[in-house]
């Protein structure tokens, strides 16, 4: 049976408490120059219908060095682009890949892709999540922070992709969150309370809140995304100033615990969502966020290629 990843609770608890395990093995395993070529003969899929620098540079490099080969493609340059059916298409790259990582617009369409297609499918970002920035997040928080569990993330902002799968994985990894953004712009209901009923098995706590500092009070963990995601861009205007409160600065940080780390999944646009001086403080994690990306989705292509 392929499994395919297109959000969080895709994964038990104890599936990414693996993955966290393996993706620090493989790590190491690449700072001392070993080799593992996990993916050796196997060819790989990117179809990517937004910009990307991070998922797909991380996905590319991870999968040269795991030993495979890698297809970028933009709809535009396949028959999709003509209208080809999401459903005919899946069916001919089950016949040459042997697993695809899409980012798309609409979460439909990539359940879609995953209906028609016999090999996994690996989501690299839809306007509702973004499972691969969290499970790599996750591996960041364990670094600076020693464990998962009982740590307390703040969320300031949108309540987009990001933050669905913040709550997601906050909930499968029994922590504790607390989001803040402004009216019209929590995070979906229906994913809050999925993150809520699965907290309940596993001690997590996940509350939405609109004030962010009462989101910052004692956290550990503060993270923020855009204020405008990738294809809101006509928005944009009107968010800044629906947003202005929810930056995070040095007044805010000051809230959190005075060894808090700052997360950002990037792009960031400093003067918004974040200052300068944060974005560089010493309590960033940024870098490390994006780098963890490469390492994780390692960790990840094993798993379901395995
Ligand atoms: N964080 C992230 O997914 O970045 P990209 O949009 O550059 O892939
Ligand atoms: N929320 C952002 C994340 C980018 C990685 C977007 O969807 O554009």
């Amino acid at each position: 049976m392929k499994r395919d990843f297109l959000t969080i609770c895709d994964f038990t608890t104890k599936e990414i408490d693996s993955l966290l395990i393996r993706a620090k093995e493989l790590k190491s395993m690449q700072k001392n120059r070993i080799e593992h070529p996990a993916l050796k003969g196997r060819t790989l899929g990117l179809l990517f219908e937004k910009q990307s620098t991070r998922t797909r540079i991380s996905f590319e490099v991870a999968i040269i060095q795991s030993g495979g080969h890698s297809i970028y493609l933009s709809p535009n340059q396949i028959q999709m682009g003509r209208g080809e059916e999401i459903g005919d298409t899946a069916q001919v790259f089950s016949r040459y890949l042997d697993a695809i990582v899409i980012r798309t617009y609409s979460h439909h369409k990539i359940e879609e892709w995953a209906q028609y297609s016999n090999i996994p499918v690996i989501n690299g970002l839809t306007d509702r999540h973004h499972p691969c920035q969290v499970v790599s997040d996750m591996l960041t928080i364990m670094e600076k922070k020693g464990r998962l569990r009982g740590i307390r993330i703040a969320y300031v902002g949108d309540g987009n992709n990001v933050a669905h799968s913040l709550i997601e994985g906050a909930a499968a990894m029994g922590m504790e969150i607390r989001l803040a953004s402004p009216k019209g712009y929590e995070p979906d209901k229906a994913i809050a309370d999925k993150g809520r009923r699965l907290a309940k098995e596993t001690g997590a706590i996940v509350e939405i809140l609109q004030e962010p500092h009462d989101a910052v009070r004692d956290a550990d963990v503060v993270y923020t995304d855009v204020w405008t995601s990738m294809g809101q861009e006509g928005e944009e205007e009107n968010r800044k100033g629906i947003f202005r409160g929810y930056q995070i600065n040095r007044e805010l940080m000051g809230r959190a615990k005075d060894d808090a780390i700052i997360m950002h999944c990037l792009p960031a646009h400093r003067g918004e969502e974040i200052t300068e001086e944060m974005v560089e403080s010493p309590q960033s994690v940024i870098f490390d966020q994006a780098e963890n990306r490469l390492h994780m989705q390692k960790a990840l292509l094993e798993m379901l290629l395995k």
